[in-house]
């Protein structure tokens, strides 16, 4: 089957399940309960979910016991998606196809379904969680998530590269943005379907490797696409890294050398399964789609 006609089946199925845990539009805080869904229920690529139903599989285990991760981390990256769109981080208006969450709710409530997605992400994990056999296990997949997702993951991403609008840094500090702010997310999510699938220490380790570098050169891409991509297709503002005077790959390197750098961490990336898994086509494939995606 061609890839990406694959990753689409994965994705709509992710679509599924993801309803049958949103929140019903009941109640008197029913406003951010149907912020959450607009953002949630707006599509997106679902790389985060999938990768962790994946790579459970890859370890040989159950996708049914990574499902609640797969569920929360999609909730996380949603609410991430409508905090660095907010006017005080990167003030865009569009997001997966859609205008943003606090252009349609306003601030306040754009602000509140990104906490409420956070919190219900934790909800669900522990609920999938509770009697389970083997409880140790699922802790340290809620732990990877947490960690990844916050001060010393995604937002400590987030906080630099905020603080490294309309500066030069070099690429060192670049660097950490970009692990944080992105590849923390793919390690989380990734680290999250290994545990519960079984994974011993050294395949830990070399899908957290491949997730690292999967992860960069994922947010390389999106800085790509940002000055060459087509908004029509990517369902978000392009130019926005230029208008904010965002510090990022082309801008450090330029779109050559960025490009150079995001094939390599490709490359790099596939030989940490090499030879350590079997029914590893479907992350060999991904690893090229994320260098060859145009949304
Ligand atoms: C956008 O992530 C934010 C970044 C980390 C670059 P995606 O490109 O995965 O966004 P969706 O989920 O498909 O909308
Ligand atoms: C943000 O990076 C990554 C997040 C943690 C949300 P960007 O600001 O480049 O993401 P886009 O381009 O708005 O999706
Ligand atoms: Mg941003
Ligand atoms: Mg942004
Ligand atoms: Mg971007």
């Amino acid at each position: 089957m061609d890839f990406k006609v694959e990753l689409k089946k994965k994705a709509s199925y992710i679509e599924g399940v993801l309803k049958e845990y949103m929140p019903e539009e009941v109640g008197y805080q029913q406003t951010v309960l149907k912020a959450m869904n607009y953002s949630l229920g707006a599509g997106g690529k679902r790389l985060r979910p999938i990768l962790v139903l994946e790579t459970c599989k890859l370890v040989g285990g159950d996708e049914e016991e990574a499902i609640s991760f797969a569920v929360a981390i999609e909730m996380i990256h949603t609410y991430s998606l409508i905090h660095d769109d907010l006017p005080a981080l990167d003030n865009d208006d569009l997001r997966r196809g859609r205008a943003t969450s606090h252009v349609v709710f306003g601030e306040a409530m754009a602000i509140l379904a990104g906490d409420a997605l956070l919190n219900y992400a934790f909800d669900i994990m522990l609920k999938g969680s509770i009697g389970r056999e083997n409880p140790e296990k699922y802790l340290k997949a809620i732990y990877a998530i947490s960690k990844n997702a916050g001060i010393y993951g995604m937002i400590g991403g987030q906080v630099v590269d905020v603080e490294s609008e309309n500066k030069k840094i070099d690429k060192d500090k670049l660097d950490y943005i970009h692990k944080n702010k992105t590849a923390a997310m793919m390690v989380g999510c990734m680290s999250a379907g290994a545990l519960v699938g079984g994974a011993d220490e050294e395949q830990l380790s070399c899908i957290v490797e491949y997730a690292e570098k999967i992860g960069l050169a994922f947010q390389i891409v999106d800085d790509i696409l940002d000055i060459v991509g087509d908004q029509e297709k990517l369902g978000k503002n392009i130019g926005s890294d230029i208008y904010n005077n965002k510090s990022t790959y082309p801008s450090l390197l330029g779109l050559e050398k960025s490009r150079e750098i995001a094939k390599e961490l490709i490359v790099d990336a596939k030989k940490c399964l090499d030879g350590k898994f079997e029914n590893k086509e479907f992350l060999d494939g991904l690893a090229d789609y994320i260098i060859s995606r145009d949304h």
